[in-house]
């Protein structure tokens, strides 16, 4: 396949999500210029519009106005959908503001865990109802006091629920992190002028008060986990050159641009500018061998939702790939270390999971066979990236999961084999 033109990938998920729920919160009229409209989304919106926010019709490319609101007890259960970071940062904003709620969420987000957020969200006097710490959850009681909390995961849900939490209660919240998660919160927080101590893997807020937050107006970055796809099929390209526009690059996301790197990729930055609080550039892509590459426990939070696509690439590089404790993505949308692996040697490749690493063979082969995505959106599109290669005859178990977080994801790859 030959590459060449122009994608432009949709708005960031993780800063969509949180721009709306602060500006759910916020006194006036909220603008968002490009936010994701797709699925995970729109559960966020219309979780929102439950509360007592007014939330417009999420359309893509549009241009997205939010009225914030003093948030009432919903009359019912709160749907997440399949949206972890809509469940977990809801279970902070709702601890902190002391509104009674039921959450629940589709069947993959019901096999979840929740315990990571309502923990130390109880240490800060909160009162949850739940089985076994999956949804669904119920908040029975607020948030009556700061906390200290070491996370033992790296989770930019994590911390996001505890700084919600603590913007909504007024209580102060340190967290420290086992390695740096993403740090869109962090930067959201600075742009609305919330002022917040990091240092290194350690957050601390202080709430200055009750804080009211104003309407503010915000430019979303596109999204990098799902510019990761057109990268990953101009890579498997036999000529060409793909330009992927307007990507957020947020050092806290690009881990997978810095392991494509080590893996031969010269993958160059164009047009560097911000949206938002937010770095973005143009990604300019040209086909590309790749060698295998060893992937450390500490660069995982900064590539966690690419493993799938860089685990396709790495099953055709030249040489042996290993994903470091990447145990972390059997609880994802679905167990996508087994699945990776799975499906993997589903399509003739030679892949497996030794404890909590994942071990790659990079071969020449025909990737050809069955995938089961199980649902999952990331494990479907970089299946459907592995399908783009020389002969390859990949058949997806369905090809709906894109619509969470990439809508127009088919046409797109459809436009680039064209
Ligand atoms: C997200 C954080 C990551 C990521 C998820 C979105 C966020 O999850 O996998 O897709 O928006 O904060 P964890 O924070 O649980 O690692």
């Amino acid at each position: 396949m030959r590459v060449d033109g122009v994608v432009t990938v949709p708005g960031d998920k993780s800063v969509t999500h949180r721009a709306l729920m602060l500006a759910g919160l916020a006194r006036g009229a909220s603008e968002l210029d490009r936010p994701l409209a797709a699925a995970d989304t729109r559960s966020t919106a219309r979780v929102l519009r439950q509360l007592g926010a007014r939330v417009g019709p999420i359309g893509r490319g549009a241009r997205l106005r939010v009225l914030g609101a003093s948030w009432h007890a919903p009359s019912g259960a709160l749907h997440c959908g399949n949206s972890g970071t809509t469940a977990r940062l809801m279970l902070g904003l709702l601890a902190g503001s002391g509104i009674g709620a039921r959450l629940t969420g589709d069947l993959s987000l019901r096999r979840r865990p929740m315990a990571r957020v309502i923990e130390p969200l109880e240490a800060m006097g909160a009162v949850f109802s739940t089985r076994g710490g999956r949804l669904p959850v119920t908040v029975r009681g607020g948030v009556k006091r700061g906390v200290t909390w070491n996370s033992p995961v790296a989770s930019a849900q994590v911390k996001t629920s505890l700084l919600f939490a603590a913007l909504t209660s007024g209580q102060p919240v340190t967290l420290s992190e086992p390695w740096r998660s993403r740090d869109h919160t962090e930067r959201l927080f600075a742009a609305l002028g919330l002022s917040l101590q990091v240092d290194d893997r350690t957050v601390r807020y202080v709430p200055d008060g009750l804080v009211r937050l104003e309407a503010f107006a915000l430019e979303v970055p596109g999204d990098a986990s799902s510019a990761a796809f057109p990268v990953g099929a101009a890579l498997l390209a036999s000529a060409g050159e793909l330009v992927v526009a307007g990507t957020g690059v947020n050092p806290t996301r690009t881990g997978f641009l810095d392991v494509l790197a080590r893996m031969g990729a010269r993958i160059e930055r164009t047009n560097l500018r911000t949206a938002g609080a937010e770095p973005v550039a143009d990604l300019v892509v040209r086909p590309a061998e790749l060698r295998g590459v060893e992937v450390e426990a500490g660069d995982v939070p900064r590539l966690v939702d690419e493993v799938p696509l860089l685990a396709v690439l790495a099953s055709r590089a030249r040489g042996d790939s290993v994903f470091r404790e990447v145990g972390e993505l059997r609880v994802k949308e679905s167990n996508r270390l087994e699945l990776i692996a799975l499906n993997l040697r589903a399509v003739g490749a030679d892949a497996e999971v030794q404890g909590d690493d994942l071990h790659v063979r990079g071969r020449d082969y025909r990737p050809a066979g069955h995938v089961e995505t199980a649902g999952d959106h990331r494990l479907a599109m970089a299946f459907a990236v592995l399908g783009t290669a020389p002969e390859a005859a990949i058949e997806l178990s369905e090809r709906r999961s894109p619509g969470i977080s990439y809508p127009g994801f088919f046409d797109m790859l459809r436009e680039l084999e064209a």
